[in-house]
């Protein structure tokens, strides 16, 4: 055993040393493993040698083989230890220096490197086929120089390739097919060079793509039908600069949703057959390309959703096939629409949300097939053409928010398919005509026309005892003498049978905008008398009012001098035209008219709660018959009740709306205790702002009330559903509480929801409402033939439902928008809370 240790030790070490030659020999042909960091120096220096300066300083002074420096503290170098070849270059980081030359096969050496960012110079040349040795590069950046002459083919070799950035560059070559192999690619940005020929099917294999811009070459073909397959893509630019080929065949151009950007290339109009353009929800600019008349197949057009601009080609109001939708909603489309439109085919036009002026062609009614009519939010001028009602297969008409003057026509009552119609806030004045789809009060939204009026109204106003509206009707009459002659003179005629019809219809005017007056309002609530204020708003004051038939109201008249008055009335009635539900307060009318003194009054009118606010009865202002407070039962529904209207706010509606002011005093409660959310003042529907008409600024606006609102408010961020939770979570605190978050002792940092997490969970007993802790609950007695497994005693039932629904509040009001959890989840957990507190007595009487 010995004789091995000690006889021949050389022999031992020469067999070693053969062996681990050998296997430099067999396994290190890898030249990296070969080389060492003077090979990374030899290789900058003749990289630089290819180089030259055109600033006054040379950027690459620190790159001197004359010095005894390491070339890893030379400008732009980083290396990193690695294990076997000690220090070697692993980055090499040259952008924007001014650097002019060309590549220098030699960068090839730098074996190490992982990554080669030389973006932003003047580089010119091709790219060295050596490049494709440096097996290890991750990022290459080559973006923004002038970079010609064909991609090596070998690029494809470089596997661990996350980022390849060739942007505005001169390279002039197809894209091998085996691009699709790099799997790691994260980022392909090709654009703006000269590649040509097809697009590789195989990039939809490229499964960690976020980013793919081929735009701006010369690529034609066909675009690979499962790009769709990359899920993970944010960003795809395929603008392309020349359809070709098979390319002309395509029938289905379907990239909706992708991210797209940049301008709708107008050679797009040579794919003459198509019959589906879905380009939607990208972020499309410029244009619409006048080459979209070529179209001769088109069966639908959806360009909604994105960022074009300029007029609306006046050819693409003449694509004759045209039979399902033209969509151009959502984008910022100006310009009048052409005089000619000839859509005979198409069921639904949608403009709405677009910056379009001047008045609606009378042209409409060559669209002989059209059911849907959406031109919302523009700035459509003049009448609304009469021609539509000879648009019989009409379904729907959205022709809101416009700047639309003139009466509305007549004949729209005759469109008998008609089912929703909305010319709110526009300008129109006179009558509302009384058949047809007027008949049915929720079909139409008539609200924010200043001049409109009931047939009743019209007629009142040229009573004698109206002076200034007379005055207004005259300077009216006279620049549409004939047409209002001719609208007394009916109406005249046709006195005495509307006279009888009023009372039939009186339920209808009682539910339709714009039918209510100040003159009812007023005596409605008795001159508006102090007796009958019975609140605040944010922006006015609420009366208690009884309408001509006796249904009891709200009435909110808005304080006209606030600035944002009109705003907010603009808001509310957005709100809760949209929305509909058992807790929220229920508009019922609304008034903007002017009042006696010739100023503008607007007021929305409510259906009346005659429980008041819960703030009255968090404060103790109101009580119940027999003295009490609201039992945990009743501050449970309330509080679940409450959550639930936002849930539905927050996750129903079809455009998610955030109240902006959840607070006791706004919310209500009815006889049985229920509890609905008002004062939507504040509200805001989250829909994308598209230019500035009738969104609401969020930066020159209150949000909601000190003590509900949420910190990053404060910090500028806009209104969201995380905002509502938290106003949310701290009533839910207050109303368990009874603790009020403006409380004098909450200062500085202390806010309602510390104090409360202080007291958590241990000593929480003594942070919650101890009239909670006495009363109907507590005093219920323990029944006998219980069985004793069952019982749980009165005083842990309470203690662990305020244990639950505390906990709900504080995760309601984290100060991280994020920490929050949803509405939807707070109702749950609410909802099991009421659920076990109520299974817990009965189980007791089992
Ligand atoms: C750089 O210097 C080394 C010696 O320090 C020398 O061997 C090499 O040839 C030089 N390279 C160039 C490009 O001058
Ligand atoms: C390096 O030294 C050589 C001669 O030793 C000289 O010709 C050359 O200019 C030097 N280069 C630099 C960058 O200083
Ligand atoms: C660069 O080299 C100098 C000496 O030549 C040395 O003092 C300095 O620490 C080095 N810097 C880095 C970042 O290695
Ligand atoms: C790299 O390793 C060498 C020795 O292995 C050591 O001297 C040097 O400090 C290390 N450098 C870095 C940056 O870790
Ligand atoms: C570096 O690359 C050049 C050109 O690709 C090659 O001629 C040279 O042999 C390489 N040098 C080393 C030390 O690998
Ligand atoms: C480096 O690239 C050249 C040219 O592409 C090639 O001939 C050579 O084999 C490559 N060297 C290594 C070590 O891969
Ligand atoms: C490449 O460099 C350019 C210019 O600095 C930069 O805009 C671009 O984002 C970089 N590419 C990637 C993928 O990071
Ligand atoms: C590409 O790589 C292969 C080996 O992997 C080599 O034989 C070939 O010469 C390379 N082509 C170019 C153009 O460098
Ligand atoms: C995508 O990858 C699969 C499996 O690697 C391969 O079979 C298929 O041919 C690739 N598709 C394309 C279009 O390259
Ligand atoms: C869409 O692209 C823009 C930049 O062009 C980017 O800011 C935005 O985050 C992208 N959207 C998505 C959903 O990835
Ligand atoms: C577009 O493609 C056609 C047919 O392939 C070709 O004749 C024409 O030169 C191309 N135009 C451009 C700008 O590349
Ligand atoms: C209109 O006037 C009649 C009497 O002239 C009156 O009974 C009716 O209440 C008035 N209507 C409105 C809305 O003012």
């Amino acid at each position: 055993m010995g004789y091995h240790y000690n006889s021949n030790p050389m022999l031992g070490m020469t067999i070693l040393f053969l062996l681990a030659f050998s296997m430099f020999i067999f396994l290190g042909v890898d030249s990296a493993t070969l080389s060492s960091i003077a090979t990374d120096r030899e290789a900058l220096i003749s990289f630089k040698s290819q180089l030259s300066f055109e600033l006054p300083n040379n950027p690459l002074s620190t790159w001197d083989n004359n010095s005894s420096t390491s070339p890893c503290n030379w400008t732009g170098v980083r290396c990193s230890n690695n294990s076997g070849s000690g220090e070697r270059v692993t980055a090499l980081d040259l952008s924007g220096l001014g650097l002019a030359g060309s590549i220098a096969p030699h960068i090839g050496n730098l074996s190490f490197l992982n990554s080669l960012q030389l973006q932003s110079n003047r580089l010119r040349g091709t790219l060295p086929n050596e490049i494709c040795n440096l097996s290890r590069l991750k990022v290459l950046n080559l973006s923004s120089n002038s970079i010609e002459g064909s991609l090596p083919s070998n690029i494809t070799k470089l596997k661990n390739l996350q980022i390849l950035d060739l942007m505005e560059n001169e390279i002039t070559s197809r894209l091998p097919e085996e691009l699709g192999f790099l799997s790691n690619l994260q980022v392909l940005k090709l654009g703006k060079n000269n590649f040509f020929g097809s697009i590789p099917s195989s990039l939809s294999n490229l499964s960690s793509l976020t980013n793919l811009n081929l735009g701006t070459n010369a690529l034609s073909g066909i675009l690979p039908n499962d790009l769709g397959r990359l899920q993970k893509l944010k960003e795809l630019d395929i603008t392309i600069n020349n359809l070709t080929g098979q390319l002309q065949e395509l029938q289905m151009l379907g990239l909706a949703k992708n991210n797209l950007s940049g301008g709708i290339p107008n050679s797009l109009g040579n794919l003459r057959r198509l019959n589906d353009i879905d380009l939607s929800g990208n972020s499309l600019l410029g244009f619409i390309p006048s080459s979209f008349g070529n179209f001769q197949n088109l069966l639908s057009l959806d360009l909604s959703n994105n960022k074009l601009n300029g007029s609306i080609p006046k050819e693409s109001f003449n694509l004759q096939t045209l039979s399902t939708i033209f969509n151009l909603s959502n984008n910022f489309l100006s310009g009048p629409l052409p005089q000619d439109i000839q859509l005979e085919k198409v069921v639904t036009i949608d403009l709405s949300n677009n910056l379009l002026s001047g008045p609606i062609p009378s042209s409409i009614i060559n669209c002989k097939s059209l059911e849907r009519l959406f031109m919302a939010k523009n700035r459509l001028s003049g009448p609304i053409p009469n021609t539509i009602s000879e648009v019989k297969g009409l379904e729907m008409l959205d022709l809101s928010s416009n700047q639309l003057s003139g009466s509305i026509p007549k004949d729209l009552e005759d469109l008998h398919a008609l089912r929703y119609l909305n010319l709110s806030f526009n300008q129109l004045e006179g009558e509302v005509p009384e058949g047809g789809v007027f008949r049915n009060i929720s079909s139409v939204h008539l609200e924010g026309n200043k001049k409109l009026c009931s047939n009743l109204k019209c007629k009142n106003s040229t009573n004698p005892g109206h002076r200034n509206r007379v005055i207004v009707i005259c300077v009216v009459t006279a620049i549409i003498a004939t047409l209002a002659l001719c609208t007394l003179l009916f109406t005249l005629l046709h006195l005495r049978r509307r006279k009888a019809t009023i009372k039939d219809t009186s339920e209808t005017q009682k539910g339709q905008f714009q039918m209510v007056s100040y003159e009812e309002l007023r005596r409605a609530t008795g001159n508006f008398t102090e007796s009958n204020l019975i609140g605040y708003g944010s922006f006015g004051s609420v009366y208690k009012g009884r309408l001509s038939d006796q249904t009891e109201v709200a009435v909110k008249v808005i304080n006209t001098q606030t600035t944002g008055s009109w705003k907010s009335f603009v808001a509310e009635c957005e709100a809760l035209r949209n929305v509909r539900h058992r807790n929220l307060v229920r508009l019922i009318t609304s008034c903007s008219s002017i009042d006696f003194k010739n100023m503008d009054f607007l007021a929305l009118v409510y259906e009346y709660l005659s429980n008041g606010s819960l703030e009255d009865w968090i404060r103790g202002r109101k009580m119940k018959e027999n003295g009490e407070a609201l039992n945990i039962v009743d501050r449970l529904n309330v509080a679940i009740d409450v959550a639930c209207a936002l849930d539905y706010l927050h996750h129903d509606c079809e455009v998610p709306v955030v109240h902006c002011d959840i607070k006791p005093s706004n919310i209500l409660l009815n006889e049985d205790f229920t509890a609905k959310i008002g004062d939507f003042g504040l509200a805001r529907l989250l829909m994308e702002k598209k230019g500035t008409q009738t969104s609401i600024s969020s930066t020159n606006f209150l949000k909601g009330s000190i003590g509900y609102i949420p910190p990053e408010y404060g910090q500028g961020e806009k209104p969201s559903t995380a905002g509502d939770t938290y106003s949310f979570g701290i009533m839910l605190l207050e109303l368990f509480t009874g603790k009020c978050p403006i409380d004098k002792c909450f200062s500085g940092d202390l806010n309602l929801p510390r104090w409360v997490q202080s007291a958590f969970p241990e000593n929480f007993m003594q942070v919650v409402d101890s009239k909670l802790l006495v009363g109907d609950v507590c005093n219920e007695e323990r029944d006998d033939d219980d069985d004793d497994n069952l019982y749980v005693s009165p005083e842990i039932r309470v203690e662990y439902c305020l244990t639950t629904v505390i906990e709900i509040g504080l995760s309601c009001t984290r100060d991280s928008p994020d920490g929050r959890i949803t509405i939807r989840l707070a109702l749950q957990k609410l909802k099991n809370a009421k659920h076990n507190f109520l299974k817990n007595r009965n189980g007791k009487k089992v």
